[in-house]
């Protein structure tokens, strides 16, 4: 019986992955700002089944704690001790209501190029073909390691073996099982009861189940896809590399294609879960992670990393590190800034170069544009924070927060020793160190007063470079000589 819906997916993903050599279980490294078995439950929900089911038990509640965060709906099917994949679809369709009947599709946690719209593809030709079996298969010019689909003089699907279990007349088969099947649920469920565990693994093979139908009488083959990617399971880090290259090469050109300029896109990263207005020029060695958005025509790099980041449209972006923060159309942020959680800066505010902000409101319009640290601020629209400002906001115990008013002036190098609270239209004269309010229309001058001391370069510097060049300069009653305010004879007559 076939369904205009499949009945379920079932992502098997319940191998430790050995081949990996880590704490991590296989399915759970990323490529792509996702998951393995993230990319396992995007393609499977896109399939537009009725259930999607994880196999789980390697680190069994890390895994399934992630499936649920990645998908609330999916269902988390325990494997037993009884090892290998056809095991593993057993479980899975115990998690389904008894007697499910339609089709199954059965992927696999590790395969995490493989799209919605060939699951899809896969269901119509199982269903167009009236096949119990469809296995997705692909032809690879280094099958090693795979499961080898072997067929009749007419092509027709006997069966499949895996690589070693193969002979080596076996082996030289180059269409391979991608682990991705479509499956009428009732022959599936007769087939694992028939399937034993006398293999070189000692596993239960789901494999098996192919040949099984087939010599029950029922119509199996094979639908072979010409993109290899998409068939491709990650079993080492090499492999874990390699895919992540290429679905990072894969996703550059959706954005190239939707009107976004790559500069370079073999040093340009972006997650899967980014988005990227059109327009948008994204230089070299960038990285668009997590959930970050860039809107429209913004510029973005070179050299510069955004986490989960959004970008207003026109902003520009250069040699800069952001997590967690806002930057509003037209605004410009950078060379060489770090922007941490919660900083939001306004339509066409700076942030300029060496400036680190954290849980920093920098209104429209406003300037952060040279060296300073502003943490735990709220800086009004229009205001200008002088070069080298210091907000300090730890007191080694607790965080004070600084406010800023609209249209205020901080001179260079100036602390501003929190909470401090500077009105709208207020002024610090440069190299306060300010611990106290200051009022709308006020200056705050919180600094040593300038002296001046007569003769004392003569006195302690006598002989001297220095008390010659003020000997020269009064004698000449000036304040200097031979520069650029005062020019010498010789240097006027280069000028000439
Ligand atoms: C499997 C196939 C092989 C195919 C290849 C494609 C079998 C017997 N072999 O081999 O024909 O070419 O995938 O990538 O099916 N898993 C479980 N429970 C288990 C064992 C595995 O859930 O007991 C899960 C793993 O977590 C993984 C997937 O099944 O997501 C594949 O397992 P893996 O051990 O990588 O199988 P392969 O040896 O690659
Ligand atoms: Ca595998």
């Amino acid at each position: 019986m076939t369904t205009a819906r499949p009945t379920a997916v079932i992502i098997l993903a319940a191998g430790e992955g050995t081949r990996m050599k880590s704490v991590t279980p296989k399915v759970l490294h990323r490529i792509g700002g996702r998951s393995l078995l993230g990319h396992a439950l995007v393609a499977a929900r896109g399939a537009d089944a009725e259930s999607v089911v994880v196999v789980v038990r390697h680190d069994r509640d890390r895994v399934a704690a992630h499936a649920t965060e990645v998908d609330a709906t999916a269902i988390i099917a325990d494997q037993d001790e009884i090892k290998g994949t056809g095991r593993a679809a057993e479980c899975g369709l115990l998690a389904l209501p008894v007697g499910v009947d339609g089709t199954v599709l059965i992927t696999s946690g590790d395969t995490p190029l493989l799209t919605s719209e060939t699951i899809t593809a896969l269901f119509a030709a199982h269903t167009a073909s009236a096949s119990a079996v469809t296995v997705l298969t692909a032809r690879v010019p280094n099958p090693g390691g795979y499961g080898r689909i072997l067929r009749a003089d007419d092509g027709s699907v006997l069966g499949i073996v895996e690589h070693k279990d193969a002979t080596d007349e076996q082996r030289e088969v180059d269409e391979i099982n991608s682990g991705i099947w479509a499956f009428d649920a009732d022959v599936l469920r007769a087939a694992l009861d028939q399937v034993g565990t006398d293999n070189s693994q000692g596993e239960k093979y789901l494999t098996d189940v192919l040949a099984i139908a087939r010599d029950g009488g029922h119509p199996v083959g094979a639908h072979l896809i010409d993109d290899l990617w998409q068939t491709e399971g990650i079993n080492d880090r090499v492999q874990l590399a390699t895919l992540g290259r290429e679905l990072n090469r894969r996703n550059n050109e959706k954005w190239m294609r939707e009107g976004v300029t790559i500069v370079d896109p073999a040093t340009t990263w972006i997650d899967a879960d980014v988005t990227i207005g059109r327009d948008a020029t994204i230089l070299p060695n960038t990285q668009l992670l997590g959930a970050t958005s860039i809107g429209a025509g913004a510029r973005i790099g070179p050299d510069s990393t955004l986490t989960d980041t959004e970008v207003g449209e026109g902003a520009e972006v250069k040699r800069t590190e952001a997590h967690l923060a806002r930057i509003g159309a037209q605004a410009t942020v950078g060379p060489f800034s770090y922007l941490r959680p919660g900083t939001v800066l306004g339509v066409k505010g700076k942030i300029g170069g060496f400036v680190e902000t954290k849980n920093a409101w920098i209104g429209d319009g406003a300037k952060v544009p040279h060296l300073t640290y502003a943490g735990d601020a709220t800086i009004g629209e229009g205001a200008n924070i002088g070069a080298g400002t210091i907000f300090a906001n730890y007191d080694g115990v607790n965080k004070h927060h600084t406010t800023i008013g609209k249209h205020s002036f901080i001179g260079s190098d100036s602390v501003l020793v929190a909470p401090v609270d500077v009105a709208d239209g207020a002024y610090v004269a440069a190299g306060s160190a300010l611990t106290g309010d200051v009022e709308p229309g006020q200056i705050a001058v919180a600094r040593g007063r300038q002296r001046n001391i007569d003769g004392w370069v003569a006195r302690a510097r006598a002989g001297s470079k220095t008390e010659a060049a003020a000997q020269a300069a009064t004698q000449a009653g000036t304040r200097h000589t031979g520069s650029p305010d005062n020019p010498t004879d010789e240097s006027q007559e280069q000028k000439a």
